[in-house]
């Protein structure tokens, strides 16, 4: 069960089937663009819908909005390095920003960049530093670890003639692109091995670090009898760096943040910070934001809040496969994946299986999730003709943290159940507007019949 209790409600809104269907037509059937006031369980993310504890909101009171050294700074700093054991504390607004200057200091023309999987923000400010980012990622070899680093593919790349040009290797943990699977310890001991015999440098995306922390606990039977934190801080000791969105794992609701070994990359990034971000000491937040961060980041690796996240995620994952949902097993933390392209064989993937079932489920039960296919991750065809399809046809479930209890689950399970039922009548959808970058957070869709 939750370990805490709740202290202040916030009502949730019930909209009409017939006013879901005109939030969606007006939205372009595109689900990020429905207010959330026509949303009853919203599950599109995880990013900053945390609800924060009577501890941080108290920690707000005390906040320094000194413009320069400000108290917030330091107790926020003490706790990121006692955290991570990394000297150089950067903070900035939201992780993009963190991956924007980070892997602007770091990456040029021609470069590479390798990961277990890049985030679609991470792989945007790899190309927009006029560098090339590529995905090797592990796959199920690893019992319980699935979102871990290919790490032969990567030591092939690395001793090839192009190895000279990769300049760092990325391990997002937890892999949420992957289906949100952790990656072991011993995937970053292999990828800090590689890392130091070529001369690269090993970064962690840890923005859902005590999440994978807990797994290799639970998971790991040489890590079980260690705490969350102390797993936490070996991981990011066999990395040279780290940047996280504190969005998810700082258990807030803004903030990010870029923390490094090397205080020549640092002050490359701290140049950058004031140009775009602000002064060191606050980069993009309020004092009161870093205070309540701070807070959060002692608080998130918990044992006890981790294993009822976790298990409360598999609950739910169970409960959807009973819903008759092709669930992506083994299920993480942060969210449960169901695969639309087994459940949608009818749907093509460049008429968005996984948009199909989002805005079904959608118009079934005002519950909002988030499409992580061929909209996300597809390319458009250089040739003009369908778009390049993803690997995989997802659909992300993602949880908010310490926000939806048991029965808002059950609730969304039922209508996903009805989904499941009508499947082979769902329709497919074609884009009928899209930017050249980032297209599914703005793009109007029409559905196929
Ligand atoms: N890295 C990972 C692994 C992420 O999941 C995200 C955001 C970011 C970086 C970017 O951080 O949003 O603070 O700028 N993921 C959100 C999600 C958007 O819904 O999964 P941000």
């Amino acid at each position: 069960m939750e370990p805490f209790r709740v202290k202040m409600v916030e009502p949730i809104p019930f909209p009409s089937r017939e006013e879901r269907e005109r939030a969606l037509e007006h939205a372009g059937h595109n689900l990020f663009r429905v207010p959330s006031s026509a949303i009853t369980i919203d599950l599109l993310t995880d990013s900053g819908t945390s609800a924060m504890s009577a501890a941080q909101w108290s920690a707000l009171l005390g906040g320094d909005e000194s413009y320069a050294g400000a108290r917030s700074f330091e107790r926020f700093e003490s706790v990121v390095r006692e955290l991570t054991g990394y000297p150089e504390v950067i903070p900035v607004h939201q992780g993009r920003a963190a991956e924007r200057i980070l892997l602007g200091a770091l990456l040029g023309d021609g470069d590479l960049s390798v990961s277990n999987t890049h985030f679609d923000t991470t792989r945007a400010s790899v190309e927009a530093a006029g560098a090339t980012a590529l995905d090797f990622p592990s796959g199920q070899g690893e019992a319980g670890f699935g979102g871990g680093l290919d790490l032969t593919r990567a030591e092939q790349l690395l001793t090839s003639p192009d190895g000279a040009r990769v300049r760092c290797v990325v391990l997002t943990v937890t892999n949420n692109a992957a289906g949100g699977q952790p990656v072991s310890m011993a995937n970053i001991a292999g990828a800090r091995n590689l890392c130091s015999r070529h001369g690269v440098r090993l970064l962690l995306d840890a923005s859902r670090f005590a999440e994978n922390a807990y797994l290799i606990t639970a998971r790991d039977s040489a890590h079980a009898s260690e705490s969350p934190r102390e797993v936490a801080r070996q991981m990011f000791t066999l990395a040279d760096g780290c940047w996280a969105s504190l969005k998810k794992d700082g258990l807030a609701n803004i903030g990010g943040l870029i923390a490094l070994t090397d205080p020549e990359l640092a002050a490359r990034c701290r140049e950058q910070l004031i140009a775009v971000e602000g002064f060191p000491t606050y980069g993009g937040l309020a004092g009161r934001d870093l205070d309540a961060l701070a807070q959060g980041l002692v608080e998130v690796t918990d044992p006890a809040y981790l294993r009822y996240r976790t298990e409360s995620a598999q609950w739910f994952g169970a409960r959807l496969t009973k819903a008759g949902l092709p669930v992506v097993e083994p299920v993480g933390c942060h969210a449960v994946y169901v695969d639309a392209a087994q459940l949608l064989p009818h749907i093509a993937a460049h008429e968005l299986p996984a948009t199909a079932f989002a805005n079904a489920l959608y118009r079934e039960g005002g519950v909002r999730v988030s499409e992580l296919g061929t909209l996300v991750f597809g390319r458009r065809n250089p040739d003009g003709g369908p778009d390049l399809p993803a690997p995989r046809e997802l659909v992300r479930f993602a949880l908010p943290r310490r926000v939806y209890t048991r029965n808002h689950l059950e609730y969304v399970a039922e209508a996903a159940a009805r989904i499941a039922a009508a499947a082979a009548d769902l329709p497919g959808y074609r884009i009928v507007e899209q930017a050249d970058a980032l297209r599914h957070f703005t793009a109007v869709l029409k559905p196929l019949n």
